[in-house]
C-alpha cells in the first residue's frame, strides 16, 4: 500500500505539520494544507487501523485531526469527500433503505470434515474436468457481512447482506469505520466500479473490555461479538457505532468493471488470490496474512486443520476456514446453485457449546461492590478448555434465563472468550430443580445490599467490604494502574490476611521485617518488591487516578483528567457541570467523579499517600515529550554512532518507551550500532522483535 519511502516522506510531512498546529499559520495555505492533512490523516488511519502499527501518539493524531477540521471550517469549499472528518456521522438515520445488490451475495455450503472436502473436491474438478485444482484457504469471519461499493475511487455505498438479493443501506454507518477507506485507487488497476464483499467484526479482547464496562455501569452483557457486530451496524446513531470499535475485513471482489464496462474478473484479474492481494494493496484489511494458496485437497485439509488447533490466537472470532477454488476461470466452470457457490465451501470447526449441568450458583463481590451470580457447573471441554465456573452477569439475566440449580444448560464460549450459559433446557427438568435465590446480604461483609433503579445489578455499598478493599488494593497495583510488579493477588490476599495491608496507602507502609519472616520470602524477593513499591510513587498522575478505582473512570478519562490539573486535589474543586465539559466526559461520568471526590474518605486517602511520598502532581507525566512508546521496549546494541546509549535510553524513556536488559520474547526493537553481536543473533532467532538501525530509530521517535 505505501512504499517504505512514501512511508518516510508521510512521517516527514507529519513532523512538519505537528509544528504547524496553530490554524494561523497555515491559513494562508490553506488548500495545500488541506491535501497534506488528508493524506497524513488517511496514512495514519492505515497505520493505526488496518496495520495495528501506530507510529505517532493519540495526542499527535488528534492535533492534526482538529486542525484539518478547523481549516475545513474556515474554508468549506475545500472540503473533500474522503476528508476523514467526514467520517463523523451527524444526525440520525430514520430507517435503512433496501437497496440490490450488484450481484447475489450467495451464502456458502458446510462441510465439517476430510470426506467432505473430500468429495468437494471431486465435484470441482467434474465439474472443471480439470485433474488438479488450486484453492485458496482462508479464515471464515464470525461476523457481519457487508457489501461496498467503490466508484471513481470513492466509497459510494455500503449495505448489510439482507436477503442476498436486496440489502440494507447503511453507508452512514460504513463511513464511521476506519479500517475501511474512503477512497482507495482503484483506477491504478483499471477499475472504474467495484463491489467487495467483507465482514464486520469485534476483535475478542475489545468485545470483553465492552463487556466489562457495561457490566459496571449495569447494562446488559452483549451475547457474542458477532451479535454486537452486526447488531451495531445497524444502529441509528453513527457516532455510537463509532464507538464500537468495529473493524472491516474484505475477503471478495465480486464485481469490478472498467471505464468502458468490462468485467476485468478473469482475464485481468486472474484469481482470486490476486484481488486479495489488490485490495490489500489499496489499503484495506483483508485475510492476506492467514490465506494460503494450496495445490491440492489434503493440503487444504492440513491448512483447515491447523487453524483449528490454534483458532484461539487468532484475535477476532473465526468458525471455520473458506476453501475457494482460486482461479476465476475455473469458478467460472465450476457455477453456482440458487444459494451458493460450486466453487467455494466453508469448513466448520467443531462447535463451541455443550450442555452440562448446573451444580450450584455461588456470588462474588467485585472491586467496586457489584454482585455477580456465578453458575458452577459439571465441568465440561468446551473447544479445548474446560469449564466449571460461569459468569451469570446479574439478577436480570438470571431471572430472565430462567435457570434453576439442577438444570441442564446450554453453554457456549463467545468469542473463544468468555463462556456463557445461552439458555436452560426445561425439557430435562425432572421437577426437583431450584430457583436461585439472590442474598439479600453481601456474602462478604454480610451488610445490606442495594439495588439502584437505574442498574441491573445489586450492590454491597459497604466501602470497607474486605473483599472490595482486597480488589481495590489489587487493581491500584495492577500493570495498568501503579505496576507494581511482583505484586499480584495473591499477595496482596496473603498481606491482607496477615493484617499487614488494610487500605491502598498500608502499600506504602509495608513492614517488610514482618514480611521476611513470612514463609515464601527472601531477602532478594523483599528488595525486589521494596524496590517496585518505591518506584512506583513515580507514577504519572494519570496511573494513579486510574489506579484508585473511581467508577466509570477508565484509562482514558484517567489520562483527561491528568492534563486538567497540577495537582490531583485540583479535581475536588470542580462541580460535576465543569468535569462534563471535557473531553469525553458524559453525565454519569462526571457525577461520579464529583462524587468520588466529595467522600472525606477519599480526600483522607489521598492525602495519606501523598505524605507517603507518592506523585500527586502533572509534572511526572508531563517530563514526557509524548507516549508514543508507550508499551514498546527496546535495547540498545552495538557501538552507537548519532548518540550515547545513555541518550538513547533516554528518548525511549521521554517518550514513554521502557529498556529491557536482554533481549527476549518481550522485546518489541532491537537497535542496531556498528558490530552488533550476539544480542542481533538472538533477536533473530525470536523473529518477532524488530531490527533497526540508529536512522530508523530517529525516524520513529
Ligand atoms: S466468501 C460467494 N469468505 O460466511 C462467496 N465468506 O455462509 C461469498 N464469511 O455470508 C462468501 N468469512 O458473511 C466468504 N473469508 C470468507 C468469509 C465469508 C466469513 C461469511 C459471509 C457469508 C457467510 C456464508
Amino acid at each position: 500500500m505505501y512504499s517504505k519511502n512514501q512511508q518516510q516522506e508521510l512521517l516527514e510531512l507529519t513532523r512538519q505539520y505537528l509544528k504547524k498546529t496553530e490554524p494561523s499559520v497555515v491559513l494562508n495555505e490553506a488548500q495545500s494544507a488541506t491535501e497534506a492533512l488528508i493524506k497524513i490523516i488517511n496514512f495514519h488511519d492505515w497505520k493505526y487501523y488496518v496495520q495495528s502499527e501506530p507510529v505517532i501518539s493519540d495526542f499527535e493524531y488528534d492535533m492534526l485531526f482538529k486542525l484539518l477540521k478547523k481549516i475545513e471550517a474556515q474554508f468549506p469549499e475545500l472540503m473533500k469527500p474522503d476528508s476523514p472528518t467526514q467520517r463523523v456521522a451527524y444526525g440520525l438515520t430514520k430507517a435503512f433503505p433496501s437497496v440490490p445488490h450488484l450481484v447475489p451475495m450467495l451464502s456458502l455450503d458446510n462441510s465439517y470434515n476430510e470426506a467432505d472436502l473430500t468429495e468437494f473436491d471431486r465435484r470441482v474438478r467434474d465439474l472443471t474436468e480439470m485433474p488438479h485444482i488450486e484453492y485458496c484457504v482462508e479464515p471464515k469471519f464470525d461476523g457481519a457481512s457487508i457489501a461496498l461499493i467503490y466508484e471513481n475511487d470513492l466509497l459510494v455505498r455500503g449495505a448489510t447482506r439482507g436477503d442476498g438479493a436486496v440489502g440494507e443501506e447503511i453507508t452512514n454507518n460504513v463511513r464511521v469505520l476506519r479500517s475501511l477507506p474512503l477512497s482507495a485507487n482503484f483506477s491504478k488497476y483499471g477499475i472504474a466500479k467495484a463491489e467487495l464483499r467483507g465482514e464486520v467484526l469485534i476483535n475478542k479482547e475489545k468485545f470483553k473490555a465492552i463487556n466489562e464496562k457495561r457490566q459496571e455501569e449495569g447494562l446488559n452483557i452483549l451475547a457474542n461479538p458477532r451479535n454486537t457486530a452486526s447488531g451495531a451496524l445497524r444502529m441509528l446513531d453513527a457516532k455510537e457505532v463509532a464507538g464500537r470499535g468495529l473493524e472491516g475485513f474484505m475477503y471478495h471482489l465480486a464485481y469490478a468493471v472498467d471505464m468502458q464496462g468490462k468485467n476485468l474478473l478473469r482475464d485481468t484479474i486472474t484469481s482470486h488470490s490476486q484481488s486479495l492481494e489488490m485490495l490489500y494493496d489499496l489499503g484495506f484489511k483483508t485475510p492476506n496474512e492467514i490465506k494460503k494458496v494450496c495445490k491440492n485437497i489434503e493440503e487444504v485439509m492440513r491448512f483447515c486443520r491447523e487453524w483449528e488447533d490454534k483458532r484461539d490466537t487468532f484475535p477476532y472470532e473465526i468458525d471455520g476456514m473458506v476453501v475457494k477454488v482460486n482461479e476465476y476461470r475455473m469458478q467460472e466452470m465450476s457455477g453456482a446453485t440458487s444459494h451458493h457457490p460450486r466453487w467455494a465451501i466453508a469448513f466448520k470447526f467443531k462447535a463451541k457449546q455443550a450442555t452440562t449441568r448446573l451444580n450450584n450458583v455461588f456470588f462474588s463481590v467485585g472491586r467496586t461492590g457489584a454482585i455477580t451470580p456465578i453458575a458452577q457447573v459439571e465441568p465440561v471441554a468446551l473447544a479445548g478448555v474446560t469449564i466449571s465456573n460461569i459468569s451469570l452477569f446479574n439478577e436480570d439475566v438470571l431471572r430472565e434465563k430462567d435457570v434453576r440449580i439442577g438444570d441442564m444448560v446450554l453453554i457456549e464460549r463467545a468469542g473463544d472468550v468468555i463462556p456463557y450459559i445461552v439458555k436452560s433446557i426445561p425439557e430435562a427438568r425432572k421437577g426437583n430443580e431450584q430457583i436461585v435465590e439472590f442474598p439479600k446480604h453481601c456474602p462478604s461483609c454480610s451488610s445490606e445490599l442495594v439495588k439502584n433503579p437505574d442498574e441491573a445489578v445489586i450492590r454491597c455499598v459497604n466501602v470497607n467490604c474486605p473483599t472490595q478493599v482486597v480488589g481495590r488494593i489489587i487493581h491500584f497495583v495492577s500493570r495498568d494502574a501503579m505496576d507494581i510488579r511482583g505484586m499480584g493477588s495473591s499477595l496482596v490476599y496473603k498481606f491482607y490476611d496477615a493484617g499487614l495491608l488494610k487500605n491502598i496507602a498500608d502499600i506504602y507502609r509495608l513492614d517488610y521485617a514482618k514480611i521476611l519472616e513470612m514463609e515464601g520470602f527472601q531477602e532478594k524477593s523483599v528488595s525486589n518488591l521494596k524496590s517496585a513499591i518505591e518506584a512506583s510513587k513515580q507514577q504519572p498522575l494519570e496511573r494513579l487516578i486510574f489506579g484508585l478505582g473511581i467508577r466509570h473512570v477508565g484509562e482514558t478519562t484517567a489520562k483527561v483528567l491528568a492534563k486538567s490539573v497540577n495537582h490531583l486535589l485540583e479535581i475536588k474543586e470542580k462541580s460535576a457541570e465543569q468535569l462534563q465539559e471535557m473531553e469525553d466526559i458524559g453525565p454519569k461520568v462526571a457525577s461520579a467523579i464529583a462524587e468520588s471526590f466529595h467522600h472525606e474518605d477519599n480526600i483522607q486517602l489521598i492525602r495519606e499517600l501523598e505524605q507517603l511520598g507518592v506523585n500527586m502532581t502533572a509534572d511526572a507525566s508531563s517530563q514526557l515529550v509524548s507516549n508514543k512508546l508507550e508499551g514498546k521496549t527496546f535495547l540498545f546494541t552495538g557501538t552507537l554512532e548519532k548518540f550515547s546509549r545513555t541518550e538513547a535510553e533516554k528518548m525511549v524513556e521521554e517518550h514513554g518507551g521502557k529498556i529491557l536488559g536482554s533481549v527476549s520474547k518481550k522485546l518489541d526493537y532491537l537497535v542496531v550500532g556498528e558490530s552488533a553481536g550476539s544480542k542481533l543473533e538472538k533477536a533473530k532467532k525470536i523473529g518477532t522483535v524488530k531490527i533497526l538501525s540508529e536512522e530508523e530509530f530517529l525516524g520513529i521517535i
